[in-house]
């Protein structure tokens, strides 16, 4: 029946002030690639209004896209055409820490960069960070399945799931956040519902696992000659050592364009590739990487000596994406291919006149040890992305990779899932959404078309 009267409804429901007209933090994406004028924008501040909120949906037959921080990169979290944001972002109370069970309750609106400070606090850590942790948010980590830097030693935001609260696509809640370690009772909804990009609910708490600060962290920057013998190192430290929290791969276009933006020293010059390692362990593994580094050709190694230098290294590493934003949005590939693959992987990248053709420029880098590169081709026009993808992606599944490493499928990558499920597999997904979300109301326009 339409939004004007469902605004009414939710006004009338939960309060006039919780609905409103929303302005580009609402309706842009972060790239600022997909993007609609304005928006309604639904502010709930619990679970209960959450479910309201829902059900009024169905009845007035207006469509939702779930918001939390808006700092996803495929157009997952923002209206493409008339459907409401329902914004998570004022539902942020988080929970004591369970510190024998190691674990804690965190609304969706908590931040990660909040869960880690709570969890620090109990020193403990939630394992999962990325540079995005300022704004993302606990429900957007989990709709999107988030990997980030740690993923090699503690595994993507499914891991770190133990119980989950939500609003399905009926209006109905769930809730099972009891943190029981063994509770194999039927489907795990809280598995399901990670990685759903809402389109199948609403995740409006979750119950989270932290892990052990160990009581020593070494940051390492790796130059290496070229990108096999980056790769090499990466393979050598993580099949000796149990200790390494993060590998992350860059090339020296992007570091460059990284310190001549941010007027960052890069203190290994005139090198190919680079690593950015960081280890932790209950003793220094500063002379075991350097071990085995030491026996890799073409590698020059310099250690942080001080937390300022840690933070100017990861600076090196985060300040792509924004410095790679700053030309000019980018057609933006998250994809992996296995390992052993991945110099192979860049060089076909490179040599592809259709990726690198006109006046486009490539900045790749991304989480070595997963395989997980981050291709962003600047200078291109959005009419060409779908060209572009093609040569893309039809790399990648020549490589035996996954068309979405860890941002997952949104809008931008509708057009290639297809290459990385099969059609049985897309048909149950299909399945799932209709009787979770029956009236097609949960960000209809994210992941099928
Ligand atoms: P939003 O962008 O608000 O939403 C993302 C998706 O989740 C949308 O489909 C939205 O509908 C859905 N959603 C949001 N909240 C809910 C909810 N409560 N219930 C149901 N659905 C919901 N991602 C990585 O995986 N690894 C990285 O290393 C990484 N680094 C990044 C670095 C930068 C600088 C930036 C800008 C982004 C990065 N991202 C990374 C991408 C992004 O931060 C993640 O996808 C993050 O999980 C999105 O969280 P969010 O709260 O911003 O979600
Ligand atoms: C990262 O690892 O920095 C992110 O996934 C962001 C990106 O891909 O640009
Ligand atoms: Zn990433």
């Amino acid at each position: 029946m339409g939004t004007e009267a469902f605004v009414a409804a939710v006004g009338a429901s939960i309060g006039a002030e919780r609905v409103f007209a929303g302005d580009g933090r609402y309706a842009t994406d972060w790239t600022g690639r997909y993007s609609v004028p304005s928006c309604t924008v639904v502010r709930p501040l619990g679970t209960d209004e959450v479910a309201a909120v829902v059900r009024l949906a169905i009845e007035h037959t207006v469509a939702l896209v779930p918001q939390g921080g808006n700092t996803g990169l495929v157009g997952g979290g923002v209206p493409h055409r008339d459907e409401v944001v329902v914004s998570l972002e004022a539902m942020r109370r988080i929970g004591s820490v369970d510190t024998a069970a190691r674990q804690v309750t965190a609304e969706a609106g908590v931040t990660i960069e909040r869960l880690h400070e709570v969890a620090g606090i109990a020193g403990l850590r939630y394992p999962v960070d990325f540079g995005a942790r300022g704004s993302a948010t606990v429900g957007g980590s989990i709709a999107t399945n988030a990997g980030g830097v740690n993923v090699l030693r503690y595994g993507m935001t499914r891991h770190q799931l133990v119980g989950i609260e939500a609003v399905l696509g009926t209006g109905e809640v769930v809730s099972h956040l009891g943190g029981l370690v063994k509770d194999n009772t039927g489907y795990d909804l809280g598995a399901l519902l990670c990685g759903s990009e809402g389109t199948l609910g609403i995740v409006t708490k979750a119950r989270l696992r932290l892990v052990p600060t160990p009581s020593h962290r070494a940051t390492f920057l790796i130059g290496a000659t070229d990108l096999d013998a980056a790769i090499r190192c990466t393979t050598a430290l993580t099949s000796a050592l149990d200790c390494v929290d993060a590998a992350e791969l860059m090339i020296q276009s992007g570091v460059d364009l990284v310190t001549r933006i941010s007027g960052l020293t890069n203190p290994l010059p005139d090198h190919d590739a680079y690593l950015l390692v960081e280890c932790s362990a209950d003793t220094d593994p500063t002379e075991a990487v350097g071990r085995i580094v030491s026996g890799i050709e073409g590698i020059a190694v310099v250690a942080a000596s001080s937390a300022q230098q840690r933070r100017d290294l990861w600076r090196l590493r985060e300040e792509h994406t924004p410095s790679i934003n700053s030309l000019g949005a980018p057609i933006k590939f998250d994809v992996t291919v296995p390992v052993r693959a991945v110099p192979d992987f860049v060089r076909a990248l490179h040599s592809n006149p259709t990726v690198v053709g006109e006046s486009r420029s490539l900045v790749v880098f991304g989480h070595a040890a997963d395989g997980n590169l981050h291709v962003n081709v600047v200078g291109a026009h959005e009419r060409d992305s779908e060209e572009i993808g093609d040569a893309v992606m039809t790399l990648v599944a020549g490589f035996g990779g996954s068309v979405s490493a860890e941002h997952g499928i949104g809008v931008a990558k509708k057009r290639w899932l297809s290459l990385s499920r099969s059609p049985t597999e897309i048909a149950a997904m299909k399945s799932v959404k209709r009787a979770l979300d029956p009236f097609g109301i949960m960000n209809p326009n994210v992941l099928f078309d």
